[in-house]
């Protein structure tokens, strides 16, 4: 009883004395001035209580507001939204020395609530930073680095060469065609598998997966419910709650998709038919104590590789037609250097690639002009970062405008112009100060973009050897004039009523 009191009269000070430290440890944490109220946050348009700066946002294409605010305001704006903060990068220069040099600062993605509510959180691109996104990125290297697809070149090729004679037989399904010829490279090299050209089981699934999701979720609604994820909870007969309805299908739907084909991968390895491909030959090197977990790693990658690759392939080609309809002289210069350097008897091929500096820079003007992806996809700044006397906080989204960055009057005189003399130097050949942001940035860069580059070239250059692409001509006999359209979304695709193709054989 002695020793307890004594040990109580020993505690009790020091207790005291612990609490009067932890007290004023905590006022002092409380009035001592945390970064954010020494280090601004870059500039911005004022938020509105609640909404942020939700109604001077166009909601449809957010990235044209943000290249206007870029103007006003700077490289960097701070943008709220229901009282989440975005930082908007809107040039190359800034999203490089802050994104690729602290790339695992800007390694995560925010959470995006309806990722999991339409069954898509299976996707690399969604993933958060950790050990899921780690393995998946392993994977995509191992198949997809800038050595491993030169082994893909020659079944890139038949695909282009297949593409050039489908042109031809029925140049007014040219769309249909440009995406068969984009998505069958990508199941035959995730798969194996050569897929129907119509109404391929697989593929359906997919698209289908793919067009319900993106009819559902407008990029407009995309941002209110990421920034209010209660909205999520509406019942579905709820007035404009009906995504929920599509989100339900969509979760059904989403694991089928994803299972089917990877099934049939493994039936065939297991009857010896299967060819080499990207699920083959992960199968083959996969550990057996965590059978499991890897396999679904497996299917997850194939399945984001076609949601990633295929139709971004196919929107990357329609663009460069509508391109070579509306600017012939390109076209022209561009087959006159394939005529001279490859002459009239055979294809090009990769080996030509280095030979064909206004090839390459019609691709790139394409990609450059057509900014396939505006905003990329979020990162999240996972600490505090001091970049030019601005902060840009822990758990900001940080977006990258790769319109802006695209159509930069710092860096592109006339930028609203398609033209490739722009990447072409004096001497003739590629300029190589050309900073290409279509990948995007930091350690979540595109992982297929050594794939999709090849595919783009090697179908744009059998198209431009073969075939004159020009307007069509109405019943009237008059060429029909087409204007450029973009339809708004994650991606922007080339409105596809507003190009009217006539392929020709070339002589
Ligand atoms: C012209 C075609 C393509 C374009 C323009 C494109 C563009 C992009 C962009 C801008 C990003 C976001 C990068 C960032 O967060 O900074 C991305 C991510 C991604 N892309 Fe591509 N891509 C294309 C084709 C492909 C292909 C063919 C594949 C697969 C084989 C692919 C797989 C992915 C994946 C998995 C991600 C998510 C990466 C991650 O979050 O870690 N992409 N792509």
């Amino acid at each position: 009883m002695e020793s307890l009191s004594r040990v109580s009269t020993i505690a009790y000070p020091a207790l005291c004395a612990g609490s009067a430290l932890a007290l004023f440890l905590l006022i002092s944490t409380w009035l001592r001035p945390t970064i954010e109220d020494r280090v601004p946050l870059p500039p911005g348009p004022q938020p509105l209580p609640l909404v942020g700066n939700l109604f001077a946002l166009d909601r449809a294409r957010p990235w044209l507001t943000y290249t206007e605010w870029g103007k006003r305001y700077g490289e960097l704006v701070t943008v709220r939204l229901f009282g989440k903060v975005y930082i908007i990068v809107n040039s190359a220069k800034v999203a490089k020395a802050l994104i690729d040099r602290h790339s695992a600062v800007y390694s995560d993605r925010p959470v995006i609530a309806t990722s999991k509510l339409f069954g898509m959180d299976f996707n690399t691109a969604h993933l958060r930073y950790g050990d899921r996104w780690r393995a998946h990125r392993k994977m995509f290297h191992q198949v997809f680095r800038a050595e491993a697809v030169t082994t893909y070149h020659s079944l890139q090729t038949q695909k282009a060469h297949q593409l050039v004679r489908d042109l031809l037989d029925s140049p007014e399904n040219f769309i249909r065609h440009l995406g068969s010829m984009s998505t069958s490279v990508i199941m035959a090299i995730v798969y194996g598998y050569e897929m129907s050209p119509q109404n391929d089981p697989f593929v359906e699934g997919i698209s289908k997966l793919v067009g319900m999701t993106s009819s559902a979720l407008t990029p407009e609604k995309a941002i209110i419910l990421g920034a209010i994820p209660l909205l999520q909870r509406l019942p579905a007969w709820f007035p404009g709650a009906g995504f929920k309805r599509s989100a339900t299908q969509c979760r059904k739907l989403a694991p089928e998709v994803i299972t089917a084909p990877f099934d049939l991968v493994k039936e065939r390895m297991a009857s010896w038919t299967a060819s080499q491909s990207m699920v083959s030959d992960l199968l083959e090197q996969i550990d057996q104590k965590d059978r499991v977990a890897q396999e679904q790693v497996i299917k997850d990658c194939a399945t984001s590789a076609f949601l990633a690759g295929a139709d971004s392939t196919q929107a990357t080609l329609l663009t460069f037609v509508m391109a070579m309809v509306l600017h012939p002289e390109a076209q022209t210069r561009a087959q006159a250097e394939i005529d001279a350097v490859v002459g009239k008897d055979r294809l090009p091929d990769f080996s030509d690639r280095p030979s064909l500096p206004y090839v390459d820079a019609v691709l790139r003007e394409t990609q450059r002009w057509g900014a396939l992806v505006p905003l990329a996809v979020p990162h999240v700044a996972i600490s505090d970062v001091v970049y030019e006397g601005y902060l840009i906080p822990k758990g900001a989204a940080v977006i990258t405008n790769l319109w802006a960055m695209a159509k930069d009057n710092n860096v592109y005189s006339d930028p609203a112009q398609f033209n490739p003399e722009r990447h072409i130097t004096r001497d003739g050949r590629l300029s190589e100060t050309f900073t290409d942001v279509s990948w995007g940035f930091g350690r979540r860069v595109c992982p297929g973009r050594y794939l999709a580059d090849a595919s783009v070239w090697i179908a744009i250059a059998s198209i431009l050897a073969t075939l004159n692409i020009g307007k069509a001509t109405g019943k009237a006999g008059y060429e029909i004039e087409i204007t450029p359209e973009f339809s708004a979304g994650l991606a922007m695709y080339v409105h596809t009523n507003s190009i009217f193709l006539s392929p020709l054989f070339r002589d």
